[in-house]
């Protein structure tokens, strides 16, 4: 089963994945956390320039195909494996942030970045993929926060240091992108408590195996 995590920064993804993984665990299941971009070992190199403060003269379209890259790595190296030898993958981000940050926020066709991503995704498209959604002035403020607090604005601040504007149109984008696709994604409010927004995940995540039998 491949879940991934999506959503603005500063939405609690990772404490959602941890307390995901370690749920799943309980009942038997073998488990490995991921991410992108960076989930593989010249996936890390590629993070190092997509996230940088000094990236300023990337262009939209090499951050694109930068972002692909990553994630064509990523799945032969990581992901595909570890479903062939029947793990639960959980990836932090996946092909629907290329679709959203790239597309709905850089203004490139989304349709398009659909049909890339099926190139770097080799057949892999998640099971499942749970969209944390707050508003954009929330999320940054906590994900500014992280990031100064960790000292990690200089390597990992490119995307925090877009505009509200930005923000807002990848928030918008991706709710447009759930409704569009919602076999597979389910939107969570995450301005409610971490206990109360993994209550939700769990919730779907059993209806979701229920349903598949
Ligand atoms: P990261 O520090 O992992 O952000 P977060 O903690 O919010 O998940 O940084 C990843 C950044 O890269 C994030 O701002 C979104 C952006 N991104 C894209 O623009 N396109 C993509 O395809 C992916 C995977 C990420």
């Amino acid at each position: 089963m491949f879940i991934t995590f999506e959503g603005i920064e500063g939405t609690g993804k990772t404490t959602q994945i941890k307390l995901l993984k370690d749920w799943l665990e309980e009942s038997g299941r073998d488990v490995i956390i991921t991410l992108e971009p960076g989930g593989s070992r010249i996936g890390k190199e590629l993070r190092k320039i997509l996230l940088n403060m000094d990236s300023t003269d990337i262009t939209g379209e090499c951050e694109l195909f930068l972002y692909l890259a990553d994630r064509a790595q990523h799945v032969s190296q990581v992901v595909r494996p570890a479903l062939e030898a029947g793990k639960v993958v959980i990836s932090d981000r996946f092909a629907d942030s290329t679709i959203v940050y790239q597309g709905y926020g850089r203004g490139l066709d989304p349709k398009l970045l659909r049909e890339l991503n099926d190139v770097a995704v080799c057949g892999h498209w998640p099971d499942l993929t749970i969209l944390l959604d707050i508003e954009p002035e929330m999320g940054l403020k906590r994900a500014m926060t992280r990031n100064l607090h960790e000292n990690k604005m200089q390597e990992e601040g490119r995307f925090e240091a877009e505009s509200l504007d930005f923000h807002g149109r990848v928030r918008e984008g991706y709710l447009t992108w759930a409704a569009l696709n919602n076999e597979r994604i389910v939107v969570v409010d995450a301005t409610k408590t971490p206990d109360a927004i993994f209550v939700e995940i769990k919730a779907k995540i059993e209806e979701f195996m229920l349903d598949r039998g």
